[in-house]
């Protein structure tokens, strides 16, 4: 990875942050995109300390407010030529419903609207650089998502903490394989993963006793760290793309997110929200 230019969202925490210090520790100069500097800063230092790569980099993004999106583009533009693997890795699992800077039911909106607006915005800079790829995290919980095209937003509906992250997720991988669509004969691929289950601060809604007794189980970051990775970087996956991978290898997504018009309605949708 020497040479290259990485982006990961939320690269200040859990499975962001050990795939940042992957790509450094690969040779990549990486960018952390976080909403919180402060805790970006801290993420980057020790970053720096583990890799000894003094580059790592942080720009403020909130992923809720595409205000800040488009600043978080300029940015990163106005520092570099580049970008050839954007890891969009950012996500929120809530309790109780909410709402972005912008009004939409933040699950919805920083899990895909957000992703959706930042992958749009360095679309160009992708293409520049190509082959290039672009790693979008997903959920083994896109299985069980359903997307309700009549309350995507939980409006009408009573707000179900899984429902609408599995629905989050599945739109996930409705716009990797719309995207994919788009990219062909560009050299940028597109692809989902699911990390595994891990030991992360992502329910930290929850409390505490509860989420203790469940981390027993689960993976470490760092495992959780090496789909998006391998998907980022390994040569064998030149030019493989709208594909969804578990533990590093192709699986089928669920028929769902196979369907080629729920794929353009999502789209559509999603233009329309982030206009
Ligand atoms: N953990 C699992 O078992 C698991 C399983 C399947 C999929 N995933 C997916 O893996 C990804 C990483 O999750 P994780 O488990 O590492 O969770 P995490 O430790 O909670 O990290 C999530 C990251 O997203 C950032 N983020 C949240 N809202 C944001 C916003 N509005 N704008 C910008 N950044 C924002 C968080 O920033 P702050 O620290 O500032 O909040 C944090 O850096 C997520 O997409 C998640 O859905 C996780």
């Amino acid at each position: 990875m020497n040479g290259k230019v990485c982006i990961v969202t939320g690269g200040n925490t859990g499975i962001g942050k050990e795939t940042a210090r992957g790509l450094a520790q690969a040779g990549a100069k990486v960018v952390l995109a976080c909403r919180d500097t402060g805790r970006g800063e801290a993420a980057r230092d020790d970053i720096a300390r583990s890799t000894g790569r003094k580059d790592v980099e942080v720009i403020a993004l909130d992923l809720g407010s595409k205000a800040s999106i488009r600043a978080f583009g300029e940015r990163f533009r106005a520092a570099h030529e580049r970008l050839d693997v954007l890891v969009n890795n950012a996500g929120v699992w809530r309790s109780a419903r909410g709402t972005t800077e912008d009004g939409i039911e933040a699950t919805f909106g920083v899990n895909h609207v957000g992703t959706w607006l930042l992958t749009q915005d360095l679309l160009p800079l992708l293409k520049k650089s190509a082959p290039s790829r672009v790693v979008v995290l997903s959920s083994k919980l896109h299985y069980r998502g359903r997307m309700d095209w009549e309350d995507l937003q939980f409006e009408r509906r009573k707000y179900g903490t899984t429902a609408a992250y599995s629905q989050s997720k599945l739109a996930n991988v409705l716009f990797t394989k719309a995207l994919a669509r788009r990219l062909e004969g560009t050299g940028v691929t597109v692809n989902a993963v699911h990390p595994g289950v891990v030991r992360t601060d992502l329910m930290r809604d929850y409390p505490k006793l509860l989420t203790k007794l469940f981390n027993l189980f689960l993976l470490t970051a760092e495992q959780g760290a090496e789909c998006s990775l391998h998907v980022a970087t390994a040569p064998e996956l030149a030019g493989v793309t709208g594909e969804y991978f578990e533990k590093s290898r192709i699986k089928p997504a669920a028929a769902e997110a196979l369907d080629e018009a729920a794929q353009e309605r999502l789209w559509a949708l999603t233009e329309a929200l982030a206009a």
